[in-house]
C-alpha cells in the first residue's frame, strides 16, 4: 500500500517553506504505509514565470515535481537541494496553494524516481496524480493512449491516469477554449478505471484546486476552518460543517487519519464513487447515482451534502513518546490497549445467574443467526490469521460449532467451499488487506453471514461485512503487528463467550474466562517486565541463522506468531511448528546448535510438551522453554536449558501472555542485528495488492 497526502490553503497566507513542511510531515505520518520512494508537487508562482504561451488564461506555470527513491528523509534532502539549485524562494507567500505528496510501496516497477508519484501527464505536467491502490486494466488503457501518441516513462499502473486526464482535457477543449471543468475531466477518467484506488489530482489548468476520489482504497478529508480575528490574523474556528464562503481554511487529504489529526479532528471519510472538489474555499462532493453502473456509461453525478465527523484519535497515540520505535511502544502499551479493547463490553449480566456477561453491540442482532450456522470459518492473513487460530479452540468449545481456518489467499486460490449456512469471520488489523477483502467478496457472493474483526473504523472490511466488532487497540504504526494481535484474541474470546451464551453447564467456565480477561492487563504488565531478560536472550541469539518455535493446542498460534515476528523484523529464518508434528520431520533438524523455543505453559497439552522437551534433550537440543511461573527448575533441570517463566492464566488467554516475551525477543534481536524495526525490508503495514 502507499500513502497519499495533499494540503490546500485557501485565503490564508502560507510561505513555501511552511507548505513544504506540512507536506513532509504528512508523508512522515504515512511512511509506515510504504517507504521505498516518495515525491511531492508544489507550485511555482505566476510572478516568476508569466506563461504567455498558453491559451488558457487561468493556467499556471508548470509545478515543481520532486521524486526520489528511498525514504522520506532522502526526499526531503533532495527537495531542499533542488530548491537551492534553482534558487527558489522558500519565503514566498501563497494565499492559496495546492500541494500533493506520496509515499510508495512498489508494486509496478522498482523503487526509482521515474516510478515514484506524482505521476505526470507528460511534458509541462498538465495533470499530476498521486495514487494508492492498483489499476487492473492499465495495460489496455496504456495501449490506447500510446496509439494516441502518448509516451510513457514509468512502469507504473498509475501513469495512465494523468495521461488519460490530459487526453480527456485536450479533446474536450477545442480551439483554445477551456470548456470542461476539473470534475468533468476526473469523472471521465474514473469511468475508465478498474481496480482499487484513492487518487488526488492536481492540474495547472485548474490552479489552487484539487480533486480527490476513491474506489476501494481509503481516503479522508480534514477540514480546518479559520476565521479572521480583530488584527486580521487567521485563527482556528470549530465547526461541524464546511463553510461555503470565502472563509480562510486549510484542507488536508490523506490515506488515513494519522496525517490529519495533528491539524484538525474534523474529517470527512470519502466514500467509493465520490469525487471531492476543493475550489475557492468550497468543498463539493459529487457522486454517481449508481456506482455499479459507472463502468457501463456516464450516469449523471449528483451533489452530496455531508456533515463532518470527529476523529477520536489523539496526537499522542501516533507519536513514539519515550520509546525509540513504534513497535517497542506498541508492545509496551498492551496493558492499556487490552483494557480499551474490553472497555464497556464485559458487564454484569441480567439473566438468572447474575454473572458477568459480554455485550458486543455490533454482533447482538446477529447472534441467533451465528448460533444456527453449520460452520464458522475464520479468514485472515499473517498475524490476523494467527490470532484467529489462537481463538479457534475456545470458539469451538463454547459454541459447539465446527470452526475451520482459511488463509485468505489460499481460500481464493482454491475457490474453497463457502455456504450460505456458514458464518465467515474476517480478521484484519487494517481492514484493507486485498486478499482478505477479496475473500470477503467471495464469501458474500456465496451467501455466508460475514463478520468483521478489525482495528480500523470505516475500513473496507468494516464497511463491507454484515456486522462486526472493532478491536479498539488504537493506532498500530509499526509494520510488525503486536498490540493488534493480543486485542484480536481478546475480541475473539469475547465473541466466543457471546456466541456460547449463558447456560448453567458452562457458567463456571465463562466466569473464569471473564475474570481472566479482566485481570489480563495486569498479567501483561507483569510479563513485560521480562524486557531485560529477553534482551539478554537476544544477545545470545544475535548471530544465529535460524530459530524454531514449537507449540501446540492454544499455543500453536503462539509458535507461528513468535516465528513470524522474528523473521519479519529480525530478518532471521524462523519457523513455528506444531509440536505434535515434531517426530514427523522437524526432529531431523535438531542438534546442539540450532536454538529451539518450546512453549510449555500449563494447559491440557502440558504433559505432552514435557515429553517433547525430554525428546529434544535426548537429542542434545539447544532449548529455551517458556513455562508457567515456578516450573523453570522442573522443565530445565540443572540448567539444561533456559527457561522463560510467565504467569499462568486461563488456558484460552494464555496465548495473549505467551506472545509478549517473543515480541520482546524479536524486537531486541532486530535492534541488536541493526535492522529497521518499524519498516522492515520489503514489507508494508497492509498489503493492498494480491
Ligand atoms: O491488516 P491485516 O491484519 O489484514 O494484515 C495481515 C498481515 O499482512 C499482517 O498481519 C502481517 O502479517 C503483519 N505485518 C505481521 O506482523
Amino acid at each position: 500500500m502507499c500513502g497519499i497526502f495533499a494540503y490546500l490553503n485557501f485565503n490564508v497566507e502560507r510561505e513555501r517553506r511552511y507548505i513544504l513542511q506540512i507536506l513532509f510531515d504528512g508523508l512522515r505520518r504515512l511512511e509506515y504505509r510504504g517507504y521505498d520512494s516518495a515525491g511531492i508537487a508544489i507550485d511555482d508562482s505566476f510572478s516568476r514565470h508569466p506563461d504567455t504561451s498558453n491559451h488558457f488564461s487561468a493556467t499556471s506555470p508548470p509545478p515543481f515535481v520532486f521524486r526520489q527513491a528511498g525514504n522520506i528523509e532522502s526526499l526531503v534532502k533532495f527537495v531542499y537541494q533542488g530548491i537551492a539549485d534553482i534558487d527558489l524562494n522558500l519565503e514566498e507567500v501563497f494565499s492559496s496553494h495546492a500541494g500533493i505528496a506520496h509515499t510508495r510501496w512498489a508494486t509496478h516497477g522498482e523503487p526509482a524516481p521515474r516510478n515514484s508519484h506524482p505521476q505526470s501527464s507528460g511534458p509541462g505536467d498538465d495533470f499530476l496524480v498521486v495514487h494508492n491502490g492498483v489499476i487492473t486494466n492499465y495495460e489496455v488503457l496504456k495501449e490506447t493512449l500510446v496509439r494516441y501518441g502518448f509516451t510513457f516513462s514509468s512502469e507504473t499502473d498509475t501513469e495512465v491516469i494523468p495521461k488519460l486526464a490530459k487526453f480527456v482535457f485536450d479533446n474536450a477543449n477545442v480551439e483554445g477554449e477551456q470548456t470542461v471543468t476539473f470534475c468533468q475531466v476526473v469523472f471521465e477518467v474514473m469511468r475508465h478505471l478498474e481496480g482499487a484506488y484513492a487518487l488526488i489530482f492536481k492540474s495547472r489548468h485548474y490552479p489552487n484546486e484539487l480533486i480527490a476520489c476513491k474506489h476501494g482504497s481509503p481516503l479522508l478529508l480534514g477540514v480546518k476552518e479559520l476565521a479572521r480575528d480583530r488584527n486580521d490574523n487567521a485563527v482556528f474556528q470549530d465547526s461541524h460543517f464546511i463553510s461555503k464562503s470565502e472563509h480562510p481554511k486549510e484542507l488536508f487529504l490523506s490515506s488515513d487519519a494519522h496525517a490529519i489529526v495533528e491539524h484538525t479532528k474534523k474529517v470527512l471519510v470519502i466514500e467509493d464513487g465520490e469525487v471531492v472538489h476543493l475550489k475557492d474555499g468550497c468543498v463539493s462532493i459529487l457522486k454517481f447515482a449508481n456506482e455499479k453502473g459507472r463502468q457501463g456509461g456516464l450516469s449523471r453525478p449528483a451533489s452530496v451534502e455531508r456533515a463532518l465527523s470527529v476523529l477520536e484519535m489523539e496526537v499522542e497515540q501516533i507519536n513514539k513518546g519515550k520509546y525509540e520505535h513504534y513497535m517497542q511502544k506498541e508492545i509496551h502499551e498492551q496493558p492499556e490497549s487490552l483494557t480499551t479493547t474490553m472497555r464497556g463490553r464485559l458487564i454484569r449480566g441480567g439473566g438468572s445467574y447474575k454473572s458477568k456477561t459480554v455485550l458486543l453491540g455490533g454482533l447482538k442482532d446477529h447472534l441467533k443467526t451465528i448460533r444456527r450456522s453449520r460452520r464458522i470459518v475464520f479468514i485472515g492473513c499473517g498475524t490476523s490469521y494467527n490470532a484467529a487460530l489462537a481463538s479457534r479452540p475456545i470458539l469451538e468449545e463454547l459454541s459447539g460449532i465446527p470452526v475451520s481456518m482459511e488463509i485468505a489467499s489460499d481460500l481464493l486460490d482454491r475457490q474453497g467451499p463457502i455456504y450460505r449456512e456458514d458464518t465467515a469471520i474476517f480478521v484484519s488489523q487494517s481492514g484493507e488487506t486485498a486478499d482478505t477483502l477479496l475473500a470477503l467478496e467471495y464469501a458474500r457472493k456465496n451467501g455466508a453471514l460475514c463478520v468483521g474483526v478489525t482495528n480500523t473504523v470505516g475500513s473496507a472490511i468494516a464497511r463491507n461485512t454484515h456486522c462486526g466488532v472493532h478491536i479498539n487497540a488504537g493506532a498500530e504504526i509499526g509494520v510488525a503487528s503486536t498490540k493488534a494481535y493480543t486485542s484480536q484474541i481478546v475480541v475473539m474470546v469475547m465473541v466466543a463467550l457471546a456466541i456460547g451464551g449463558d447456560t448453567i453447564s458452562n457458567q463456571a467456565r465463562r466466569e473464569a474466562i471473564i475474570e481472566g480477561l479482566l485481570d489480563l492487563p495486569n498479567k501483561a504488565r507483569e510479563v513485560l517486565k521480562l524486557d531485560q531478560e529477553m534482551k539478554e536472550l537476544a544477545k545470545l541469539l544475535i548471530d544465529e541463522q535460524s530459530l524454531l518455535v514449537f507449540g501446540r493446542g492454544y499455543n500453536y498460534a503462539t509458535a507461528l506468531e513468535g516465528a513470524l515476528k522474528v523473521k519479519e523484523i529480525a530478518l532471521m529464518h524462523s519457523e513455528g511448528l506444531l509440536a505434535g508434528e515434531m517426530k514427523h520431520g522437524p526432529l531431523a533438524l535438531v542438534d546442539e546448535n540450532l536454538p529451539i523455543v518450546v512453549i510449555a505453559t500449563r494447559d491440557n497439552c502440558f504433559s505432552k510438551q514435557q515429553s517433547v522437551i525430554q525428546q529434544l534433550h535426548a537429542r542434545k537440543g539447544r532449548l529455551i522453554v517458556m513455562c508457567s511461573k515456578g516450573d523453570g527448575a522442573s522443565v530445565c533441570p540443572s540448567g539444561s536449558c533456559r527457561a522463560i517463566e510467565v504467569p499462568q492464566v486461563e488456558d484460552c488467554l494464555q496465548p495473549v501472555v505467551n506472545i509478549l516475551p517473543l515480541q520482546l525477543l524479536a524486537y531486541h534481536l532486530t535492534v541488536l542485528r541493526g535492522h529497521n524495526v518499524d519498516q522492515p525490508r520489503n514489507l508494508a503495514k497492509s498489503v493492498t495488492t494480491q
